[in-house]
């Protein structure tokens, strides 16, 4: 009997074990850096909100990050507002995920401290987004700059996540915080922090490319280029019209140009698939006039966009259900980290007197 209750225990310990083994700790941050586009929709957000269903999440928005760029106080304050505003209006849901602002976690800044310690120069210096920042603006190499990697991981160490999704420009990042999480737990002797792997989706992540004939949407590719959910119909129109094409398929069933393949991308994103085969066929016959496939795109683009942007209007005018957000989270990130604090200086040998 005696045995029988034990075997018992030992089989529910495996499986709680096997549990807390399955349950991610996810941690991502969102840089203020303006207007939602519909290539961090589709390539980031899409995937946090579906995260937030299925895992303990912590999203946050990394304003202790862009002060490296030295934001004007006004500024910085409007761009957090703007982000936070569209993330919910997209479906991030506080009552889902933790979500936060990183200012509001002074924790998070004792703890990139500690790590400073242990981050040296050569691995920081060596880092791609530093030097290609070295390269951009040589005027302002800050030390916040070459330190980017150690915040970024005292943003997931405070919570101790396990996972954290990220594109690929982010990967070197990630692989510093498990070197600067590794080396904390040999330098103490202890098994502290997890060594975080990258959130891997697989074939959820849509590529979105912008309208300029480029690859990829972004922002920095130039005001043309992008998509925002918030752009007015007339914006969207005019963006999409002056969107890049070339002279036309000559024979059937010519292989696309990537221009063309931009817009078919595009297209795929928010029209029906009678209408994307609709202009395949036009296409495929050499019919094809890109003017009308582009106004077909431009009022699907408008009918998909046009509930975001309400949506973001909406919770922009209402700082009193932001101001319950960011308290709510504030809330129930400080649990977290100040647990992680407190841990974390008895490790270091802080001790009270
Ligand atoms: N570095 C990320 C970016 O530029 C933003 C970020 C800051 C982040 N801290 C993070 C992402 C922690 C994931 C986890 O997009």
């Amino acid at each position: 009997m005696f045995y029988f209750t034990l075997y018992e225990n030992i089989l529910s310990l495996q499986s709680i074990k096997i549990r807390i083994r399955m349950n991610k700790l996810i941690v991502s941050g969102m840089r203020p850096t303006g207007n939602l586009h519909l290539g961090s929709y589709f390539g980031a957000l899409k995937s946090f909100i579906s995260l937030q269903e299925e895992h303990k999440c912590y999203f946050f928005i990394a304003d202790y990050h862009s002060l490296t760029t030295h934001p004007n106080p006004k500024d910085l304050h409007n761009n957090v507002r703007i982000i936070l505003s569209q993330y919910l209006a997209c479906g991030l849901d506080p009552n889902k995920a933790t979500i936060y602002v990183q200012s509001e976690v002074p924790e998070i800044s004792e703890l990139y401290m500690y790590l400073n310690m242990n981050a040296y120069l050569g691995e920081l210096e060596r880092v791609t987004s530093f030097k290609d920042k070295v390269r951009q603006q040589p005027d302002n190499v800050n030390a916040g700059l070459l330190t980017y990697p150690t915040l970024m991981a005292a943003d997931i160490l405070i919570h101790k996540a396990t996972h954290v999704p990220v594109g690929k420009d982010q990967e070197q990042h990630l692989e510093m915080t498990r070197t600067f999480a590794g080396r904390f737990n040999r330098m103490y002797n202890v098994d502290y922090f997890p060594e975080p792997l990258a959130y891997n989706f697989g074939n959820e992540l849509v590529k979105v490319p912008g309208l300029d004939g480029s690859g990829k949407m972004g922002k920095s590719e130039g005001e043309g280029n992008a998509v925002f959910l918030i752009d007015e119909p007339e914006v969207l129109r005019k963006k999409i019209m002056r969107a890049k094409t070339d002279s036309g398929p000559t024979t059937p069933n010519e292989p696309k140009t990537q221009e063309i393949e931009n817009i078919f991308s595009l297209m795929k994103l928010v029209s029906s698939n009678d209408t994307v085969s609709f202009f395949e066929e036009k296409y495929n016959d050499c019919s094809i006039r890109y003017g009308d496939m582009k106004k077909q795109l431009a009022e699907d683009m408008i009918a998909f966009t046009t509930p975001f942007r309400e949506r973001i209007l909406e919770i922009e005018n209402n700082s009193e259900y932001l101001k319950q957000v960011v308290n709510q989270g504030s809330e129930k990130v400080r649990e977290s980290a100040r647990k992680t604090i407190k841990e974390v200086r008895e490790i270091i040998g802080f001790k009270p007197f």
